[in-house]
């Protein structure tokens, strides 16, 4: 009798560590930040929404942060690494990130390529500029190892056993919209489809849900760049498999939030460089996602500046069209930056394959 008790003890510890097992993570713990837009001071340098002279700083504070976090597996740098890819820029960024303990990988930016001058879509703001700076392949080959893996600007690994990243490519040269192309989009479904037994994670620069409605047509100020324009095209594909349980972005500057659509939750991280200017740090499990984002320790001075300049003047682009000028446009516009409710928070992971 006594041998029997011993078996179902042993058989319901199985059954409750299976999915960890199954997985081949408990937990995972994980950096993120996004939109550095790193400036070396330079002629012309200086604090607008971007608070270009204190960039460097406060990469560098950012990484002593995730320095200071024991058992930190990884770091993930959400493109928009560089001011407009300045080559100095892009090896400065590149010495900061090697001084972090912790592996890091990077996606690409809208800002970390080459632009190109070309035609603006009908109606839109002119684009970023003539400055050529790194080309795609430049950049992607100066962080091999740091997600990218051979030509392709894209990439994906298992940073631990069960555990599936992606880093996409989402940049078209001489705007700051982005896209997912044919040739990329079959990559994915094929990568997603050879490792559909590990939980997954996808990263990009741009999004693939909007967060406002301003972001829903080109009819303001071009919002309609904010999240790629075959946006639907790339959901329904990680909609296929179902250890995708995230997709976390940057290139909106705006606090972390979230939202579900269709069983995978999309989260949008903040800027370095731009207020609130954070860092995230996630905990994954088998059984779910929780996060800390936190300001990056600046002066006083600066972090008052960053806010003045986010409500910023008539004429700046990020002031969405019900955010008017005015006390009330400006708390509008804060809350919607701060977005103080989401600085912490926990989400279910999707994929049920192994419970
Ligand atoms: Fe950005
Ligand atoms: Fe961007």
């Amino acid at each position: 009798m006594k041998r029997f008790k011993k078996l179902w003890i042993c058989l319901f510890m199985i059954v409750l560590l299976l999915p960890w097992s199954a997985n081949g993570f408990e937990r995972v713990k994980f950096g993120v930040i996004s939109d550095p837009h790193t400036a070396m001071p330079a002629s012309g340098t200086k604090d607008e929404f971007k608070m270009q002279l204190s960039s460097v700083d406060l990469l560098k504070n950012a990484v002593n942060e995730f320095n200071k976090i024991p058992g930190l597996d990884f770091v993930i740098l959400l493109g928009d690494i560089t001011l407009n890819a300045e080559p100095w820029n892009v090896e400065m960024v590149k010495s900061t990130m090697d001084g972090l303990r912790a592996p890091y990988y990077i996606v690409t930016g809208n800002h970390d390529i080459s632009i190109v001058p070309t035609p603006p879509k009908p109606g839109a703001p002119p684009s970023m500029g003539e400055y050529i700076g790194v080309t795609r392949s430049v950049f992607s080959w100066t962080f091999q190892g740091h997600g990218y893996n051979g030509p392709n600007p894209w990439w994906s690994l298992d940073p631990v056993p069960g555990l599936h990243i992606i880093g996409l490519d989402t940049n078209v040269p001489g705007i700051w919209g982005g896209t997912v192309p044919a040739n990329e989009l079959a990559w994915l479904d094929q990568d997603l489809y050879a490792n559909r037994d590990k939980l997954t994670i996808v990263f990009s620069h741009h999004g693939f849900v909007t967060w406002h409605k301003d972001e829903e047509s080109a009819a303001w100020k071009q919002y309609d760049w904010f999240p790629v324009d075959n946006a639907r095209e790339v959901r329904a594909i990680l909609e296929k498999y179902p250890q995708v349980s995230f997709s976390l972005n940057g290139h909106r500057h705006i606090g972390v939030r979230y939202q579900k659509v269709n069983d995978i939750y999309y989260i949008v991280h903040p800027s370095v460089s731009s207020y609130p200017m954070r860092y995230t740090v996630y905990t994954l499990t088998p059984n779910e996602l929780s996060w800390v984002s936190e300001d990056i320790p600046i002066s006083p001075a600066v972090a008052k500046k960053a806010k003045a300049n986010c409500i910023g003047k008539d004429g700046e682009w990020w002031r969405c069209s019900d955010m008017p000028l005015g006390a009330a446009g400006d708390k509008k516009m804060l809350e919607f930056f701060e977005a103080k409710e989401f600085m912490k928070g926990r989400l279910p992971v999707r994929f049920k394959s192994y419970r």
